[in-house]
């Protein structure tokens, strides 16, 4: 009878500190999808993500012929891509800014995510648990191996493959309280050098399709990462329509 009493008390003082553990949210079932979600924004930015200033320092994997400094150099996408294929990429060319002569990680598709975790833990990446925690390495080793996509049949020689009429529908009910019907109400340059919605796809369409399939790193922004491959180079290819101006 007592300790009945007691685990009433007890159960009583959990729920109070502790209501989103007593109240069943740690019964929630993770999908993967969500893993691979979080893990494309942490490969987009995991500074921005997870609010944490990177290194100042130029990361030591980055090459000199490399034309980014700092904190930039430890982003994933830095070295491998938004396309993910590095070298062999859209990013292959020497004269492009994104250039550095790393190989891809499209050879991880489908492995296992523990061995991909143990690379980001390696002496060439040094991502350390107080850089990345344990979850955010496991979500983006789930990313890297379950989570990329082969950009090249849809996006050829610039070109989306893709149905802007059926993009429309699903940009004019979810992305346009955002980003405006015209894409031009956030500014993702300054007030001298704007920069909307369209230009910035036309300028970098690899870059807005992981962003429609994995979403903005530190921000609100849905993600269509649910949804088809089609419906979602369908949406790249109406951003595309949109004014650059
Ligand atoms: C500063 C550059 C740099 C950054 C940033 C970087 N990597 Fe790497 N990564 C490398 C280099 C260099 C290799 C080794 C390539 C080789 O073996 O030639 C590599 C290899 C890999 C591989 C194995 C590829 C293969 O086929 O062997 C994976 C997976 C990988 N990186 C994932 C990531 C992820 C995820 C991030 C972000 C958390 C990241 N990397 C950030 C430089 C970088
Ligand atoms: C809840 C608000 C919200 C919604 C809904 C939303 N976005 Fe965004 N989006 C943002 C914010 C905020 C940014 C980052 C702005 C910045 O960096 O200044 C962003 C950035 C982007 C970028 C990156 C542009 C660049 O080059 O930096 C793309 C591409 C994008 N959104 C596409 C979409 C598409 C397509 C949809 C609909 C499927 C969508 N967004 C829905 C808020 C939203």
């Amino acid at each position: 009878m007592e300790r009945q009493g007691i685990r009433t008390i007890v159960a009583a003082v959990l729920a109070a500190c502790f209501p989103w553990v007593v109240g069943g949210a740690a019964e929630i079932e993770i999908s993967e999808k969500h893993l691979v979600v979080q893990g494309g924004k942490l490969y987009d930015n995991w500074g921005q993500e997870l609010k944490k200033r990177p290194p100042r320092e130029t990361h030591p994997a980055y090459p000199t012929l490399g034309k980014k400094k700092g904190m930039d150099t430890w982003r994933c996408k830095a070295c491998h891509g938004w396309d993910y294929r590095g070298k062999d990429g859209a990013f292959g060319d020497k004269g492009s800014e994104h250039y550095t002569g790393i190989k891809g990680i499209r050879g991880w598709m489908g492995q296992e995510p523990e061995k991909a975790a143990a690379i980001l833990r390696d002496a060439n990446h040094r991502y350390t648990p107080d850089l990345l925690s344990e979850a955010s390495i496991k979500a983006l080793s789930v990313f890297v191996t379950r989570g990329q996509l082969e950009m090249e049949p849809w996006i050829v020689d610039g070109k989306v493959k893709g149905d802007a009429q059926k993009g429309r529908v699903f940009y004019q009910t979810i992305c346009y309280r955002c980003h405006g019907l015209d894409g031009k109400k956030i500014n993702f340059g300054d007030e001298k050098e704007p920069e909307y919605l369209g230009g910035a796809a036309r300028g970098n369409p690899w870059e807005a399709l992981h962003k429609i399939r994995n979403g903005q790193p530190g921000e609100d922004m849905i993600t269509l990462g649910a949804m088809s491959v089609e419906t979602q180079v369908d949406v790249l290819a109406y951003l595309l329509t949109l004014p650059e101006k």
